[in-house]
């Protein structure tokens, strides 16, 4: 008989946001008038731009006629995407990449566990707690932890807290780490790395030979001055750095899947014996053995993003969605809840009222309120305590959130 990856048997039993669906399913079915107003999952609620719609059509047009018809695309992602990618959203930042050095693939979610592909299962892995919990559970499913204890915390894990306590700003790791997965703007906290911590994670990924994961999928939401849109844009990144990007929030592309990473030509990793190997060549290698590229209208749509009316366009969404964000962290925090994040990214962090626990201020919101957020608790154990609400969603949705935890919680 077919043996099975034992591993995913270690994983908490469902993924979090089926978890709270499935929660918020039952209670709908039992009081189908309840007018439930949805802050959990980041998931987008606005349509796709007008630049956007219009090239994505183009480009369907374009596969029904021999002359214009696309097959299989380059597995990296075609080179008219790669080079205004490059050129719009890198080069402003005083980044300069080589057309060679980004990937083009269907969402950061996958890229972010694929990249597991191309190291060894001995490497030591930190991540935050909290965290997204796709770089936790990808490492337990490839088997490279024991069992998670009584706390969830998973043995052969390094787990950095991100707690107002330390102003969400980890130290380093005390034992040595091959794998340090960041995410700024953060989610699920919603803060940001100043340029000052990041240089001292870049430097300390250099001396301790480690690769930094840095996700950005948030990055299009930073408002203020000098936060680092880009792990490049730190002194030598290029040599420690993988960097994820995505069109799902900065475009609205959750239900279409476009993102990118960069892996940098200089980045190396070692063999079992020592010898150094690059690591764009492995993810190359893996990239045209393991998918045949996003589709040609997807790849054509992403490139509307930055064309001057598409990206005018996509930054009104954006606005929009950090004007829902102002709402409710300000909303909140005059009723007496602390709040973080929200300024740079789409996503509040509050602390639970009356020190209640994740899941029962998620269960007494839903039941009591009719409003669903995350619970801080499901990112990993120092999200207890807290929780999460996302800023996508109608503004008169989000006013009536504000308001319903008002008037139950406030002081
Ligand atoms: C979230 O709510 O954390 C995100 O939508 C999940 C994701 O991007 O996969």
């Amino acid at each position: 008989m077919a043996r099975i990856n034992d591993s995913y048997l270690k994983l908490k039993a469902g993924y979090l946001f089926p978890e709270i669906g499935r929660r918020v399913t039952e209670f709908t079915s039992a009081n189908p008038q309840a007018k439930v107003i949805r802050l959990g999952i980041g998931d987008v609620t606005k349509p796709l731009v007008p630049a956007v719609i219009k090239a994505f059509h183009e480009a369907v047009d374009d596969m029904a006629k021999s002359e214009s018809f696309h097959g299989y695309g380059p597995e990296q992602g075609y080179g008219w995407l790669i080079d205004t990618i490059i050129e719009k959203a890198y080069k402003p930042l005083g980044v300069t990449l080589k057309s060679n050095e980004m990937f083009i693939s269907d969402g950061s979610k996958c890229d972010c566990a694929n990249i597991l592909d191309i190291f060894a299962i001995s490497n030591v892995v930190a991540l935050g707690d909290p965290v997204y919990p796709v770089y936790n559970d990808t490492n337990v499913m490839v088997g490279r932890t024991g069992e998670a204890d009584k706390n969830g915390y998973y043995e052969n894990i390094v787990y950095m807290p991100y707690t107002a306590d330390n102003n969400f700003a980890p130290g380093f790791p005390s034992q040595k780490v091959d794998l340090i997965y960041l995410c700024s703007p953060n989610n699920p906290t919603g803060t940001v790395a100043t340029r000052e911590q990041l240089q001292g994670w870049v430097d300390y990924a250099i001396k301790n030979e480690a690769i930094i994961l840095f996700d950005a999928a948030y990055e299009a939401f930073i408002t203020e001055d000098d936060v680092p849109h880009s792990i490049y844009e730190i002194e030598g990144a290029k040599q420690c750095a993988i960097e994820f990007r995505s069109f799902s929030k900065t475009a609205g592309f959750t239900g279409v899947r476009c993102g990118l990473v960069v892996v940098p030509e200089a980045l190396t990793g070692t063999t079992a014996n020592g010898e150094k190997q690059n690591l764009n060549r492995l993810w190359n290698r893996r990239q045209s053995t393991k998918f045949n590229g996003v589709s040609y209208p997807v790849q054509k749509a992403a490139a509307a993003v930055y064309s001057d009316e598409g990206w005018q366009q996509v930054q009104e969404v954006i606005d929009y969605y950090m004007e829902n964000a102002r709402l409710i962290r300000e909303g909140l925090t005059a009723a007496g809840i602390d709040c973080y994040g929200g300024v740079n990214a789409p996503y509040i962090w509050l602390k639970t009222p009356e020190g209640m626990t994740s899941w029962d201020f998620f269960d007494k919101l839903l039941t009591e309120c009719h409003v669903v957020g995350t619970p801080g608790s499901g990112f990993g154990p120092s999200g207890e305590g807290y929780f999460r609400l996302s800023a996508f969603g109608e503004r008169s949705n989000v006013a009536a959130a504000v308001e319903r935890i008002r008037a139950k919680w406030g002081k």
